[in-house]
């Protein structure tokens, strides 16, 4: 079968210009999600809306798994940077993803383990990290590119304490609300992932200000990414 690719947006405003951008061939509902199957760049993709948050994340994969057979799963958006470093519009590819609000710690397991897991961090593909890497310093050159963790959770972090505890448990690079279930999907399913985020704010107490007002650019550098990633992708 030719590969396919499952491309994963929380909000409209996060697949609108893929969905622009790419030949819709077709849209199919489930779980009152619409996946837009098509071609973008050339490469078939699936592009659709999950809703936020872990739940709808990783619901959304797994039909992407169950009902297009997906080979690869990108999970595209906005996040907020954990690190001083990481400014407002530069991009952040994981290396592996934590659920940052598990806590099973009162029977001994590290916070963000999920009990019963053979693993603790959900790892994204080698290869797709450093293809992403490679594309998005040629196409968003004006920008900084980071690869590290990504930290997924149900709470938009808006506070200098939430941020510090994320940073001081997980080292992870920044702060979003599905990619740690796509890729959770994703390693339970055994097909390959990779989150790809720009910064929208600082995950301080800046950030309710800063998001709406940087979301736009964000995405603009995002879209870029993606469509030239499928394109490398075989
Ligand atoms: N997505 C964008 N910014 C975020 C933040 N500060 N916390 C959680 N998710 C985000």
């Amino acid at each position: 079968h030719r590969l396919m690719i499952g491309i994963i947006g929380a909000m409209e405003a996060e697949v609108a210009i893929l969905k622009e951008t790419m030949e819709i061939e077709e849209v199919v509902e489930y779980a009152g999600m619409n996946f837009c199957k098509g071609l973008l760049n050339g490469k078939e993709v699936v592009v659709v809306r999950s809703g936020i948050g872990k739940v709808n994340a990783g619901i959304c994969a797994q039909i992407l798994v169950d009902k297009f057979q997906v080979d690869v799963l990108i999970n595209t958006g906005v996040a907020g940077s954990l690190d001083a470093a990481i400014d407002i519009g530069d991009i952040v590819i994981s290396t592996a993803a934590v659920q940052r609000d598990m806590d099973a710690a009162v029977f001994g397991d590290p916070l963000g383990q999920v009990p019963q897991m053979d693993t603790f961090l959900f790892p994204a593909d080698e290869c797709l990290v450093q293809k992403a890497k490679e594309v998005n310093e040629t196409v968003n050159p004006d920008i900084h590119t980071f690869t590290g963790i990504v930290a997924s959770g149900d709470q938009f972090i808006a506070s200098k304490e939430a941020k510090d505890r994320i940073v001081t448990n997980f080292h992870a690079l920044c702060a979003e609300m599905e990619g740690a279930a796509i890729a959770h999907a994703a390693y339970l399913n055994k097909v390959s992932c990779v989150i790809i985020r720009a910064i929208s704010d600082k995950a301080d107490n800046s950030a309710v200000m800063d998001y709406p007002e940087f979301e736009k650019r964000a995405i603009k550098q995002n879209v870029r990414l993606v469509t030239e990633l499928v394109a490398e992708i075989v």
